[in-house]
């Protein structure tokens, strides 16, 4: 089945080291590419990154469309604009994510990124409300929701982020938390085709610590049921990913009780995130 796995470099890496692990990825994407291609991949570099990291994969879709063209012995002419737009957009091996969003569409935000922006960099995605950003710039529900919604409207599939702390943990709260930050992110007039949902426990992320398959397969469910009782109408298509200290010897047994997985720490090397992506 097709998963989702999303790289979120987080504050690291610069040009010279985004070169570096997009040369190790097309090494090792070539290698797997019978288990690799037939998921999502998905980059989320840093903002300053995107514009050169969609060309460098720019490049890569342009020779698949020369490959298609020969395979099909037509001229590049004969493809209509959608046509080259689909190949070389959609048939990039990994696809372009942000890690964040403004919630208006323009005006006076001194260093914020606005989703538009972010499409016009070849962005598909966008992470919202990750628990770093509640946390560090006490992004709340609300705030969550207008990111959804801009995101939307720009065209960009919005990652949802959930997860509860230790203590909700501790306290068996953590269905009702995760339950109704899923239900106040999505209030309102949203609706889209395709929304994903990272289930990241802020206790898990960054620590080593994951939760166990059935911890994970719960609130995936919980999350899951919820959708389908309240939101099935506006958002026909959900993906629940996991996220928090996923690396390749834990991803194997937590692929299978969820759509996809978020990776912070260890899809900073391309050849563990390759291998993640193997399965
Ligand atoms: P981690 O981060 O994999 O380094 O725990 C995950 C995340 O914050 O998305």
């Amino acid at each position: 089945m097709t998963k989702i796995i999303i790289a979120n470099w987080k504050m690291n890496y610069s040009f010279d080291e985004a070169d570096l692990w997009l040369s190790e990825f097309f090494k090792f994407y070539g290698a797997a590419y019978e288990k690799v291609s037939k998921h999502e991949l998905v980059l989320c570099p840093p903002a300053i990154l995107l514009d050169y990291i969609d060309s460098e994969l720019m490049e890569d879709g342009f020779q698949f469309l020369e490959e298609v063209a020969k395979k099909d012995s037509r001229s590049l002419e004969d493809f209509s604009a959608e046509e080259i737009n689909e190949i070389v957009m959609n048939q990039r091996p990994i696809k372009l994510g942000a890690q964040d969003c403004h919630y208006e569409e323009s005006g006076s935000f001194t260093g914020d990124v606005s989703a538009k922006m972010l499409k016009d960099v070849g962005c598909k995605y966008v992470i919202i409300g990750h628990s770093e950003r509640r946390s560090a710039y006490l992004e709340s529900d609300a705030v969550v929701t207008k990111k959804i919604s801009t995101a939307i409207k720009a065209d960009l599939t919005p990652i949802l982020c959930v997860g509860e702390s230790k203590a909700s943990r501790d306290a068996a709260q953590h269905l009702e938390f995760v339950e109704s930050q899923v239900v106040n992110a999505l209030l309102g007039d949203l609706s889209c085709e395709k929304l994903i949902i990272a289930y990241e426990p802020i206790w898990a992320i960054g620590s080593g610590i994951t939760p166990s398959v059935a911890q994970i397969d719960e609130v995936t469910k919980a999350i899951k049921k919820i959708l389908q009782e309240k939101f099935a109408a506006k958002f026909p298509q959900v993906f629940v990913l996991y996220g928090g200290s996923v690396s390749s010897a834990n991803s194997a047994e937590i692929l299978p009780v969820c759509d996809g997985l978020l990776i912070g720490k260890a899809s900073l090397t391309a050849e563990e995130y390759i291998k993640i992506a193997s399965f």
